[in-house]
């Protein structure tokens, strides 16, 4: 099967169901033709490559009066040239000038995706009819050649982009802004949906159309933060969960990003994505190459939920750690909420017993295990056991840990220092700040410089020891703070801009140094929560902990904005104890974890606590989850009913196995309402001429009945889980099974 079709100047790449082509234009650079559904594949297309000439516009040349690049659909987008709309690239050369003509200049196909050496990236071990074809473009007069890389997959419809500078001049160059994809698309007839909110709050859903001008999502964080997530979608006003034309956008980054969507005079819509031109900036020596992150770029015309699935898969088979990908994850208890830094062995071992009684197979030792770390004031850096709360050490603990027949997890958060710590005694010059001026705190602490190789070398060499001295099965890698003061000592003056990327080359090669040398742990990401919920850190850890807000219906809200970006797989999400510690929130324990179960469900809360009637619910929640585990956290996931929309009150969904006779669907009503309107929930994903029964239900019924008229509702709630509840804040479980033959 062919992927990439080339016809002179004409590049076809078509995956399952689209079709993306670009061309090189009059002036030799490339232009953008089509992305959408897709097309026959053609020696020409005569309609796709007119265009008309516009008024006040510049044209390329005094013999070429139509021919206007600011009129042109553009592939790379430069600046300057009579392109008035933000660029994808702008180089600076030694003069001051800022002008680049990229021409085409040759192509080459590869079979299937190799990764990038220091950036985190898609792949194709599994061999499914990937291809790559990489563009090369050149400046005849500053000699800069850049490579646009495009690697289609075909069967998830998911298109990578990145581009590669290399300076083969003899000139040093500084580039301003790289930007990994430039979409042009020829309309402005869409929704954006952006996934913004902040810290407990992440991912709302956010949909808005389209105006003239530019609109953007960013971080100038260090991180890709709580308050805006880098994916995106641009959607008919028309399209909804279901059907409609969707492009789905995404980046494999983890530090200051930039997604900008800019609709011009002529109502074409401009898509830039990549690491943010601000705080930016890369000195290119002669023979020196620049690699961007990868863009992910996704079409559909089946609706949102198609959106979510095709490039959900592209992940899980393409992106994330192989080694996890499909492998289930273990159900886990973490301490934090349940002592936060107050605990000694024997609490945790308290903890460990009764978990592992109730079914919990992983331990996670969270924060407050080291230097003498019994508040956020001091010892990050100090990755040596506390003593005073571990006497026997952690290898001892996980000993015993392990003796239960759990696997045992730590807590660390590398990238970051205490002033009150013996790192900061000895390494004072590896705290992020600016010479002369004070450095900032957050959570009481700073950040440790990763751009530079010392540190990165130090942390691996610590954290590697403790991994082997411990047995760890898994780490938890937190992050609690943003960059402020950024500067690195290990790097010139004129060339400071390249700290924030740099940082995350570190963090990144950190990863990749420990997930190479311990195939066998899995990691956790973590950022406060869901500061750091990206396809970059996805591609060492296979989950992130999706926010520090535990209560269910906040977590009912960030889980259904999330799952827009990202499959459930990749959604820590735990069960707490309540009053909720965020919100101060009253939920019953069964909506808890009919909540949680829609991701890596754990618990977070002191079980020695709980009464028999919870631990026997826990115990019962457990073996539920461990039945269907496979589907929770890899089957189909369908939304149904948006809690962002109507009067917010109501939010469901489904998943459903990939052969379609087995789902999980959840319904949850946040407020209870006297005198209610009639309701019914309408599946998703199932087959119309199937027969299931739904657990609860006498009678099978047709998945058709199922889908299209929907199960009745009623309003008043038992608990699933046979235990009294408040009405408010209940939620109503449903297995559906394939039944065959009579019953
Ligand atoms: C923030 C994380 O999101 C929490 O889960 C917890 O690990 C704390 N940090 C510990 O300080």
């Amino acid at each position: 099967m062919m992927a990439i079709l080339v016809q002179t100047d004409l590049f076809h790449l078509q995956t399952d169901h689209s079709s993306y082509l670009f061309h090189v234009m009059a002036n030799g650079e490339l232009g953008q033709l089509y992305y959408g559904a897709k097309l026959h594949a053609q020696a020409a297309y005569p309609e796709l490559t007119q265009s008309e000439p516009h008024g006040a516009t510049p044209a390329w040349k005094l013999d070429t009066p139509n021919f206007q690049p600011g009129s042109e659909k553009q592939e790379y987008g430069s600046f300057g040239k009579g392109d008035f709309r933000d660029p994808a690239y702008q180089v600076l050369a030694p003069d001051g000038s800022r002008i680049s003509e990229l021409v085409y200049r040759d192509y080459r196909i590869i079979a299937g995706k190799q990764r990038l050496t220091d950036l985190p990236s898609t792949f194709d071990d599994t061999h499914d009819d990937a291809e790559t074809l990489v563009v090369t473009l050149q400046d005849a007069v500053s000699q800069l050649v850049v490579e646009l890389a495009y690697t289609v997959f075909p069967h998830q419809d998911v298109i990578v982009r990145s581009s590669r500078f290399v300076n083969q001049g003899d000139q040093p160059v500084v580039l301003n802004r790289a930007l990994s994809a430039d979409l042009d698309l020829p309309d402005a007839d869409y929704d954006l949906l952006q996934f913004s909110g902040s810290w407990a709050r992440e991912r709302h859903l956010v949909r808005t159309p389209l105006r003239s001008g530019i609109q953007s999502v960013g971080s100038l964080r260090g991180a890709s933060s709580h308050q805006q997530n880098p994916g995106i979608i641009l959607a008919r006003p028309q399209t909804n969960e279901d059907q409609g034309t969707a492009y789905g956008f995404n980046l494999v980054y983890s530090g200051n990003f930039l997604d900008q969507v800019e609709v011009d005079h002529l109502r074409t819509t401009r898509v830039l994505l990549g690491i943010n031109p601000t705080e930016f900036g890369w000195y290119l020596a002669p023979d020196q190459d620049f690699q961007t992150p990868e863009a992910i770029l996704s079409y559909t015309d089946g609706g949102l939920n198609q959106l979510s699935q095709q490039m959900g898969q592209c992940y899980q088979q393409h992106l994330v750690n192989p080694r996890f990908a499909q492998q289930p994850r273990p159900v886990l208890i973490n301490n934090w909420e349940g002592t936060y830094f107050d605990f000694d062995e024997t609490k945790l071992l308290a903890i460990a017993q009764q978990a592992h009684d109730l079914g919990v197979e992983l331990f996670v030792l969270d924060d407050g295990w080291f230097g003498k770390r019994n508040d956020d004031t001091t010892s990050l850096g100090d990755w040596d056991v506390n003593l005073a709360k571990l006497p026997q050490g952690l290898d001892h603990l996980s000993q015993q840990v392990h003796g239960l027949g759990m696997q045992f997890g730590l807590w660390f958060e590398p990238e970051m220092i205490s002033l009150a710590s013996h790192l900061y005694d000895q390494h004072p010059d590896w705290l992020v700040r600016t010479p002369g001026r004070q450095a900032t705190p957050s959570r009481n602490q700073f950040v440790l410089d990763m751009a530079n190789p010392a540190v990165v070398d130090f942390l691996f060499t610590k954290i590697d020891g403790i991994i082997k001295a411990a047995q760890l099965d898994y780490i938890k890698w937190d992050m609690n703070r943003n960059i402020t003061e950024a500067f690195t000592p290990t790097l010139p003056a004129n060339r400071q801009l390249e700290f924030m990327h740099r940082y995350m080359l570190g963090v990144y090669q950190l990863y990749a140094r420990l997930t190479q040398a311990h195939p066998q742990v899995l990691f956790e990401s973590c950022a406060s929560g869901g500061g750091r919920f990206d396809l970059g850190m996805m591609a060492y850890a296979p989950q992130a902990w999706t926010s520090d807000d535990t209560d269910a219906i906040e977590r009912l809200r960030i889980q259904y904005g999330t799952s827009y970006a990202y499959p459930q797989a990749m959604m820590g999400a735990h069960v707490s104890a309540v009053p909720n510690d965020q919100t101060g929130r009253i939920t019953p324990l069964s909506t808890r974890a009919a909540v949680a179960y829609f991701g890596d469900l754990g618990y977070e809360l002191d079980v020695t606590q709980c009464s028999a009637e919870e631990k026997a619910q826990i115990k019962e929640q457990i073996t539920f989850y461990q039945q269907h585990r496979e589907l929770f956290q890899q089957g189909t996931f369908y939304r149904i009913d948006n809690p962002f929309t109507g009067d917010r009150n109501v939010g469901s969904w489904i998943v459903v196995s990939a052969d379609q006779r087995h789902a999980v669907a959840a319904r949850y009503q946040i407020l209870n309402e006297p005198n209610p309107a009639y309701s019914r929930l309408k599946l998703r994903g199932l087959l119309a001429d199937q027969r299931y029964l739904v657990s609860g239900r006498e009678q099978p019924l047709y998945g058709d009945e199922l889908m299209h008229a929907g199960l009745f509702i009623p309003q008043q709630l038992q608990s699933t889980m046979g235990v009294e509840q408040s009405a408010d804040f209940s939620a109503q479980l449903l297995v559906i099974d394939a039944v065959d033959g009579q019953l």
